[in-house]
């Protein structure tokens, strides 16, 4: 078992790594150090998709209560959903000791995490996550919350969990899309970590969960550093994890979410952003996401290049017409470029680009 602790001002949590049959050991760990929590009052909490994983660790913990499953996908992330888990609590008799367990992806992730946050003005919670994406990032840092019809994750707090537990075996189920979309914030958080790390990523023949399971603690170390040190996002500090999210996030709206991951659109983000200010990172994210087939050729075909470009204008993070754009001066070595919105969109425009040809 591979542990590291997360510093957070509510109380330390250990990320721990392991097998699936040191699932309960983990949770040992975790129950030894919060003296008020039993696995006897818990709720283990996941999707149509997770259910099976969730079986397994319920199993190994001797739960006794059945998971409560949510459909699976972005739509369950949503305050109606919430309110539904609020009300399953409440049938569970659940009270201010209980123990939610989320086992899922980053949609269980956050969503269980803000019903934790809120039930009861916040239960104590342990992610175990199950994407590669949770795996490196979003089980990590303490984010969480649920999207309105007005927009993805307006609706949140930060609320730490008291520990997540990490199997990487529990991805071997999951669809190989996911892990292509998991692989660039992996990839990200390896550029920003160290040019070794980044390297051992390159080295890989084929993306597979067995060649990127022994890199995963350490990928995730990179994002345990960065909020152990800015935990609330007021500093540059947790800024470099929107590597690429600027781009990323206009380009899922020009294609109103459809027809795109989070992943590719962060893929394609990270390569735009450093093509227009000239770095030298920009052929080794280039080759490493060719070389593993990590992003389609092209953009969505219902991709709208205006509306990308009118949502730059109206990125929610600019400040007086500039935005923050972190930005890799080399594999391992980054800065916060402050760039004007107009410039960013004019070079967006470059014909050809926003296409999407510039992969070849
Ligand atoms: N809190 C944070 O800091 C943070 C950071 C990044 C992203 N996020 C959020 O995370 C969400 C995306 O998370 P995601 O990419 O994990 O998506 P997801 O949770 O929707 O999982 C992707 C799909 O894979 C399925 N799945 C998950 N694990 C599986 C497994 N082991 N086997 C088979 N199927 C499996 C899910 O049911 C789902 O259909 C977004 O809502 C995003 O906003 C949060």
């Amino acid at each position: 078992v591979k542990s590291f602790e997360v510093r957070s001002r509510s109380g330390n949590y250990p990320v721990i790594f392991g097998a699936s049959s040191e699932v309960r050991a983990a949770f040992q760990k975790i129950i030894a150090a919060n003296g008020n929590l039993s696995l006897d009052n818990s709720v283990v909490v996941a999707d149509s998709n997770t259910e099976r994983i969730a079986q397994t660790v319920i199993k190994s913990l001797g739960i006794q209560k059945s998971p409560v499953i949510v459909p699976a996908g972005e739509p369950s992330k949503s305050l109606e959903m919430a309110e539904h888990l609020y009300q399953e609590l409440i049938d569970l008799k659940a009270n201010r000791r209980t123990l939610i367990i989320a086992v899922g992806g980053g949609v269980i992730g956050d969503l269980t995490g803000f019903v934790a946050g809120t039930f009861m003005r916040g239960i104590p919670y342990v992610q175990i996550p199950t994407t590669l994406m949770a795996q490196v990032d979003s089980s990590i840092g303490g984010k969480v919350g649920v999207n309105l019809p007005a927009g993805k994750n307006l609706v949140g707090l930060f609320y730490p969990p008291r520990g997540v537990i990490s199997i990487p075996e529990f991805l071997e189920t999951m669809p190989h899309s996911e892990l292509r979309s998991g692989f660039v914030e992996a990839a990200k958080q390896a550029a920003l970590a160290s040019p070794r790390l980044f390297s051992q990523l390159e080295a890989l023949p084929i993306l597979s969960v067995k060649n990127i399971a022994p890199l995963i603690p350490e990928i995730a170390a990179a994002k345990i550093d960065i909020v152990s040190c800015d935990e609330f996002e007021t500093s540059d500090e947790r800024i470099v994890l929107n590597l690429g999210h600027t781009v990323a996030h206009a380009i899922e709206r020009g294609c109103h979410y459809e027809g795109i991951s989070h992943g590719e659109a962060v893929g394609f983000g990270i390569l735009l952003e450093h093509q227009f200010v000239g770095s030298p990172a920009l052929g080794r994210f280039k080759k490493v996401f060719s070389s593993l087939q990590v992003l389609p050729q092209t953009l969505p075909s219902n991709f709208s290049s205006e509306g990308a470009l009118s949502s730059i204008a109206t990125d929610k993070k600019a400040v007086g017409g500039t935005v923050k754009l972190p930005i890799l001066e080399d594999i391992g070595r980054v800065s916060i470029k402050e760039v004007d919105l107009q410039t960013l969109t004019d070079f967006l425009r470059t014909p050809g680009l926003l296409s999407g040809v510039f992969l070849r």
